[in-house]
């Protein structure tokens, strides 16, 4: 959930470092700090509690002189330990000979660090993190700088994604991984980079390698090694070239990445699309061993996994793929999936969804799964991530990188990839008629014009944020495939303005949730009136408006029915139902941006969340 960033080269490293460290601020905001290194200096380590622009300060009052061309940064949030400045990574030895970064949680820290202690070793820090530096120190005394991080990680049990720089060797950085979140190794010419994902060096590098897990890398300026920790083994590493630009990780004038994000919708499910459906004609395709093997026409159950906002895609996938293929299916919470024990074997085809790819709860899930005998399919954004290497098969969604913590385009680009699967299958096992399957396939390729002119509504949704901003509870309704939105878009409300907001089945209001209904709870309602149940939707704001509840409908342009009923109404294009998530999410995502904006919350990193969960 830390992010982490390492560059030995021939330029000044620190700029570079504190560039990576602000694009990855998104993964953990609550300190920060940088360790340089150049040879016959000490190491100089500056660190500070509060956000990257703390640092930044500090390392301008500090004067660095360019000669340092080598160092790690690393931005946190916070397990183990307070935010403060002592906390802050990166962590040294008792003699400063040698700086860490770490993402992840060591287990097993108490027992070490007892043992150093009573070795001699003085703590700085409350920190887990902190042995591994006492570790390699002991190690170093007996053995060469690659030799002592082998045997220190030998010793540590848990999760970590670490990057290592000792004076000694200033140009030589040793990133290692074992669970503990992604990490890349960026290839440059005459410098090299570390960082926990790609957005932090794509200035620089569009050239990537990712380590697996019990794989270290040996970075220098002019050459990159990997070996097997447990064995010392080279292992051999095939690059890829992303086609990320700099502007997709940059705000590009937006006030925050999640207003960029959200207005950049039509544009990434395009791209979610491209070179799989044919817009004009509705004709799918995918391309590849996996996509026409026997299994895809014989699977028999479907289980689909995520966390969060992935979850909530996921469980319009349940519908749509069950809609159409007629094969049972369900969606489970990924870190609950373990704790069951689902009938899922060789007949099984899972699906995880998963934005980052590197989410712990749904790589965890992947493999019970995939220990079990299931067929894993990734529906993921991030290009090589450990979720797109596990399965079997993969759809990127192509949505570009996603910074701001609360997910939006990452959330319609998996609801492309779902659909478009979805129609795929149907065409494999024939389970929709040709002519109905190329109808659908030219519905879905309208949808981002339809998006587009729902997010002309932008001034008037903020005009509804004003007036509702200042409630404390929100309730929103769905039914069906708008079930998943009014969870959706609650999660967004209570994550970027930590104002508390329940999603319910529209059904479920009337066994408990209308109790709670005053002028004080506002309720948003997804009334479309090409929704199956339209009417008993409007039965439900009837129910809202006689206990004096705040009405909020989503309608279809023209329903004057569902407007009379509401106090305020947002109006979407007429819409088929099934396409109906894509753009009843958008008011809803543009709604909690903006409360959240008039509160004065940071929208793109909201207090104690980090955007990639990479410890359980
Ligand atoms: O990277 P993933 O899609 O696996 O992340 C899953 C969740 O952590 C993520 O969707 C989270 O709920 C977001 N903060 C929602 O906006």
């Amino acid at each position: 959930m830390c992010g982490i960033v390492g560059y030995t080269g021939f330029k000044p490293a620190a700029p570079i470092l504190l560039q990576g460290l602000a694009r990855l601020e998104y993964r953990g905001y609550d300190s920060a700090g940088l360790a340089l290194l150049r040879s016959g200096q000490p190491i100089l380590t500056i660190k500070k509690a509060g956000k990257i622009h703390c640092l930044v300060s500090a390392v301008q009052e500090a004067r660095i002189s360019p000669v340092f061309t080598s160092g790690l940064g690393h931005t946190r949030w916070a397990t183990h330990g307070l935010p403060v400045d002592k906390n802050a990574h990166p962590h040294s030895d008792c003699r400063n000979q040698l700086a860490v970064v770490h993402n992840g949680i060591i287990e097993n820290y108490r027992a070490l660090k007892r043992r150093l202690r009573s070795q001699g070793h003085v703590f700085k820090s409350d920190t887990d993190s902190e042995v591994l530096a006492h570790l390699l120190e002991q190690g170093l005394r007996r053995k060469g700088w690659v030799g002592a991080v082998r045997w220190a990680l030998a010793q540590v049990q848990g999760t970590y994604s670490v990057v290592m720089g000792y004076g000694g060797e200033p140009e030589k950085l040793i990133g290692a991984k074992s669970g503990g979140g992604a990490l890349v190794v960026g290839l440059g010419r005459g410098e090299n980079f570390l960082a926990s994902d790609i957005p932090a060096l794509l200035s620089h590098t569009r050239r990537f390698f990712y380590l697996q897990d019990g794989e270290l890398a040996v970075v220098s300026p002019s050459s990159t090694r990997v070996l097997r920790l447990s064995n010392g083994r080279s292992v051999t590493k095939r690059p890829l070239e992303v086609d990320w630009s700099v502007q997709q990780a940059e705000k590009e004038g937006y006030a925050h990445f999640m207003l960029k994000e959200i207005l950049e919708q039509p544009r990434a499910l395009k791209r979610t699309l491209a070179g799989r459906l044919d817009p004009k004609t509705g004709e799918v395709k995918l391309e590849g061993p996996f996509w026409s093997s026997a299994f895809l026409r014989r699977f028999r159950n479907i289980t689909l996994l995520g966390m969060g906002t992935s979850a909530y895609a996921g469980m319009i996938g349940r519908d749509l793929l069950e809609k159409y293929l007629r094969v049972p299916a369900q969606l489970e919470n990924a870190s609950e999936f373990r704790y069951r024990k689902p009938p899922i074997g060789k007949d099984s085809l899972v699906i995880v969804l998963s934005q980052s790819g590197e989410t712990v709860d749904t790589l965890v899930a992947l493999r019970e799964a995939k220990a079990q005998g299931a067929t894993i399919i990734a529906i993921c954004n991030a290009m090589g991530s450990s979720a797109t290497r596990e399965a079997d098969g993969v759809l990127l969604t192509h949505a570009g990188p996603e910074i701001g913590v609360a997910s939006t385009k990452a959330f319609t680009a998996q609801l492309g990839a779902l659909w478009f699967l979805t129609l795929y299958l149907a065409r494999l096992r024939r389970t929709i008629p040709p002519g109905l399957l190329l109808q659908k396939g030219r519905a879905l390729g309208h949808v981002p014009r339809l998006m587009q002119k729902v997010l002309r509504q932008r001034h008037h949704v903020a005009r509804l944020a004003r007036k509702y901003a200042v409630f404390h509870n929100f309730l929103f309704l769905g039914r069906g495939i708008q079930y998943p939105i009014a969870l959706e878009a609650a999660l967004k409300l209570k994550e970027i303005s930590y104002i508390h907001a329940e999603g319910y089945p529209a059904g479920e209001m009337k066994h408990g949730p209308i109790a709670l209904i005053d002028r004080r709870m506002p309720v948003v309602a997804m009334a479309l009136r090409s929704s199956t149940a339209h009417e008993k939707m409007l039965n439900n704001l009837m129910e809202v408006r006689a206990r004096s509840g705040r009405l909020i409908a989503l309608v279809e342009k023209g329903d004057r029915e569902a407007r009379r009923l509401a106090e305020d109404t947002l109006e979407l294009p007429p819409v088929e139902e099934d396409l109906g998530p894509f753009v009843s999410i958008l008011p809803l995502q543009l709604f909690a941006y903006e409360v959240a904006r008039r509160k004065g919350c940071e929208i793109d990193q909201p207090r104690h969340l980090a955007k990639s969960v990479t410890v359980e």
